[in-house]
């Protein structure tokens, strides 16, 4: 079937199998593999990206329910000027190590200071509540977080 849908910024139409998720679109079909494939059940958060505006696990949604909507994934968040704030904080903070579940956390950070720019800590370990890192213990990335906060709310003032 055909799918066509606006990934970031750009509509693309790809030709999938029915049962296809939007991740498996995303990567296979799109050229898109910044958005990971580690579960596969929405267990890890690795796969997170924006549909309409709002976060899921691009494993749990099917290909087809993205036709005719908007999809934003990690991909969109550096530009040409360089990473985005939150990437640049991850890197500086240490808060990376295979990096598999970096793009996941990333989007999931963006998502959290876009709505709340200046989050409580516990508002910060709930937001990140579905993404699983394996490697480095969470510590270096709530470091991160506070960093790309501090960083978006200086750039804001
Ligand atoms: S790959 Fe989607 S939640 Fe783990
Ligand atoms: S850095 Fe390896 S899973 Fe998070």
């Amino acid at each position: 079937m055909l799918v066509k849908t606006k990934v970031n910024g750009e509509w693309r139409t790809a030709d999938v199998w029915p049962g296809a998720s939007l991740l498996y679109m995303l990567r296979e079909h799109l050229g898109l593999p910044g958005s990971k494939n580690a579960c596969e059940q929405g267990e890890c958060g690795s796969c997170s990206v924006w549909l309409d505006g709002e976060l899921v696990c691009s494993c749990l949604v099917l290909a087809a329910q993205a036709h005719e909507r908007e999809v934003r994934t990690v991909e969109a968040l550096a530009t040409a000027e360089g990473l985005h704030p939150v990437q640049e904080a991850f890197v500086e903070a240490g808060a990376v190590q295979c990096g598999f579940c970096t793009p996941g956390l990333i989007v999931a950070v963006t998502d959290l200071l876009a709505r709340d720019p200046h989050p409580s800590e516990s508002s910060v370990r709930e937001h990140l509540s579905g993404n699983v890192c394996r490697c480095t213990g969470y510590v270096k990335i709530l470091d991160a977080v506070r960093l790309a906060a501090d960083r978006m709310g200086e750039s804001r003032a």
